[in-house]
Order: C-alpha cells, then sequence, then structure tokens
C-alpha cells in the first residue's frame, strides 16, 4: 500500500531485474520515480513496469542511453535523486566478452560518469546511489586472503588479478566505483555506493537478465556459470531494494555499503539447492576451480543503517523458482 507522498527520484536502467524491483518499493513507499530506458516504447522489456501498483499515478519513462553524453541530463534534472543501476553485465565466461570488452568497459566507466556529469549539472540533488558489485571486494589473490577473513567496505578486488583472470565484469565494476568515488569528491556529490553479492529472487519481467539466466541454467542441470563463480555471496532482491533506499533516506548514509545475506561455496549452493529442489536436475556438487577459500563479508554498516536482518538462502531461492514457473521458464512439478 502506497504511504504518503514523497519527492521524485530517477532510476537509471529502470526495466532491469534488480532495478525494477527498486522501482516497485519505491513506488510502494509514496515516491515518483523517472526511469531511464533505453527504449520506452518497447513492451517486452518495460512491460512489467507499468503492472507495478502506483505506476500509473508516479512513474514515467524516458530514453537515456549511457552511451550519449548527456542522455540523462532531462531525467537527472527533474529528480531530487538518483539511483543509477544501468550498466552492462558481462561474465568472463560469456563468449561474446572479449568483442564487447571495450564496449562494455566503456559503457560502465564513461557511462557512470554520464550520468554523474547530469548530477553535477543539478545543484538541488539530494544524493547519488550508486549501485557498484560486491566482485569490486572480493577478488583477491590467495594471498591477500587469508583463512575465514571477514572483507569490509575498505576491502577493494585487485584489478591486476581480475586481469589475470579476465574477470572483465569485475574490472568494469571496480574501474566505474573508483571513477565515481573520484568525481563525486572533485564535484562535493553527496554519492553512496550500495555492494550487493549474487542477486536472487523474483524476476518481475518475464525476460530473464544475465544473473536470473545463470540460475535457471543451474535448475537445469547446467554446472559451467556456478563453478566459475566459486565462493559468493548470495542476497535476496527485496534486500538489496531495501538498502538502495535506506541509503538514499538515512541522513548519516555514507560511503560503500556491503549488501549480502551468506556466503556459499558453490558446491555447497549446489547441494543445498538439489536437496531443496529435488523435482529439477540441480547438480549435487561443482568442483571448487578457485580451490579452498574461506572468506565472509561484514556487514555491520549495512546493519547500522537499518537492514536488521537478511532473509536467508532457503528464501530467496524458493522465490526465484517460483517466479521461473510464473513465467513459464521452469515446469511446476504435478
Ligand atoms: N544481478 C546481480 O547479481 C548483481 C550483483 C551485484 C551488482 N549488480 C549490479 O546491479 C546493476 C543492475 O544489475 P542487474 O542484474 O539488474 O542487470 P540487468 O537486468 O542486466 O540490468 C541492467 C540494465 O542496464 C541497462 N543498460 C545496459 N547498457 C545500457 C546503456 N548503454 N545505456 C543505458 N542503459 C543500459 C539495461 O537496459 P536495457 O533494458 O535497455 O538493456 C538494463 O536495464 C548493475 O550495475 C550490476 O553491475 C548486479
Amino acid at each position: 500500500m502506497a504511504s504518503t507522498a514523497k519527492g521524485k527520484v530517477c532510476v537509471t536502467g529502470a526495466s532491469g531485474f534488480i532495478a525494477s524491483w527498486l522501482v516497485k518499493r519505491l513506488l510502494e513507499s509514496g515516491y515518483h520515480v523517472l526511469g531511464t530506458v533505453r527504449d520506452p516504447g518497447n513492451q517486452k522489456k518495460v512491460g512489467h513496469l507499468w503492472d507495478l501498483e502506483g505506476a500509473k499515478e508516479r512513474l514515467q519513462l524516458v530514453r537515456a542511453d549511457l552511451l550519449q553524453e548527456g542522455s540523462f541530463d532531462d531525467a537527472v534534472m527533474a529528480c531530487e535523486g538518483v539511483f543509477h543501476t544501468a550498466s552492462p553485465i558481462v561474465t568472463k565466461s560469456d563468449s561474446k566478452a572479449c568483442q564487447t570488452l571495450e564496449e562494455m568497459l566503456n559503457a560502465a566507466i564513461n557511462g557512470t560518469l554520464n550520468v554523474l556529469r547530469s548530477c553535477k549539472k543539478n545543484p538541488s540533488l539530494k544524493r547519488v546511489v550508486l549501485t557498484s558489485s560486491s566482485s569490486t571486494v572480493r577478488i583477491k589473490d590467495e594471498a591477500d586472503l587469508p583463512p575465514n577473513v571477514l572483507l569490509d567496505e575498505t576491502s577493494w578486488s585487485s584489478i591486476d588479478y581480475c586481469e589475470s583472470l579476465q574477470i572483465w565484469y569485475a574490472v568494469a565494476k571496480i574501474l566505474a566505483e573508483k571513477a565515481a568515488w573520484e568525481f563525486a569528491k572533485e564535484h562535493k556529490i553527496d554519492l553512496v555506493t550500495i555492494l550487493p553479492t549474487f542477486v536472487i529472487g523474483p524476476n518481475l519481467s518475464p525476460e530473464l537478465g544475465p544473473t536470473a539466466s545463470d540460475v535457471l541454467g543451474l535448475f537445469q542441470g547446467e554446472t559451467g556459470k556456478f563453478t566459475a563463480y566459486g565462493r559468493m555471496g548470495y542476497v535476496h532482491i527485496d534486500d538489496v531494494a531495501s538498502c538502495h533506499i535506506l541509503a538514499y533516506e538515512s541522513a548519516g548514509a555514507q560511503g560503500r555499503y556491503i549488501c549480502n545475506a551468506a556466503v556459499l561455496d558453490s558446491d555447497d549452493l549446489a547441494a543445498l539447492l538439489a536437496r531443496r529442489f529435488p523435482c529439477y536436475p540441480v547438480p549435487t556438487s561443482l568442483p571448487r576451480v578457485y580451490g579452498d577459500q574461506s572468506y565472509g563479508f561484514d556487514t555491520a554498516k549495512a546493519r547500522a543503517l537499518g537492514m536488521a536482518e537478511f532473509k536467508g538462502v532457503e528464501e530467496m531461492f524458493d522465490d526465484a523458482v517460483a517466479s521461473l514457473r510464473r513465467h513459464g521458464h521452469l515446469p511446476v512439478p504435478l
């Protein structure tokens, strides 16, 4: 149920997996949302947004592209706050990654700066919340990840190590977040970054994005993607949306916020899911390609912000599976 009306905020890449859920929660809590998408007329991409509660009254979709300088000016100028989530997602196991590497790095780094340059032009902007990633925190040589280390927001992944493993997505996210911090400091923009781990949960759109496709693959018996992920944090999409909104609304919020519920080795995750969903051919174990890792994440900062309790792994995968069934991607067991 919508609460009393709040201000107008911009969500970039509004039709994306995380952004759609964020738009849903922002509308439910009374905000006016100006979402940017690359093609507002593409019903397959944006149709689900118009079904959200409050959308008809308080959602507006406009066209903007990270690769076009000034493209976000009008949207950002009309808002009090900006949630910048738009970013291409490419994983190293995507065979097209190398062909689009330059394009992806350019879109992620210059695209983020493009949005921030628009923010700089709006003197009444309260805050920018940027969706970064835990991949900017956790990817380090074994020597820099001592057993059971708890990584917090002071930790940065090693670019050299990411490049040696060709984890270009992480390289892009690290460079984009660092560039954002530099720009924000120079131009006195109030910036906060959210670093979600692997985001799991219901897909509002029937179209699957890259991460939801990987999850679907696991339930169809694929092993490749999750083997490559190794040890990974997992977080419910609803908690990710809440963390973004808390970071926007809390006057004292500052810096980076790791958003994570639990960290699991990929084979432990597979075993848990195989037990929980015996109706699907989830692999019962996966090889450990990165050797024995035991790092965890310190989420004290997000908890102090108001994230009292994160939803657990079972709930996030139950919700993801229910949504995959609802959209016809997974068969419903008889
Ligand atoms: N999913 C995760 O597990 C996860 C974890 C940590 C961090 N993140 C971060 O969260 C953010 C959203 O991820 P997601 O999983 O929701 O991805 P997603 O569903 O692929 O959404 C990404 C959005 O970015 C937009 N985009 C891509 N290139 C663009 C361009 N040149 N100009 C304008 N918009 C562009 C896409 O718009 P179109 O609809 O026009 O293609 C899409 O809506 C990203 O910054 C990602 O790095 C995700």
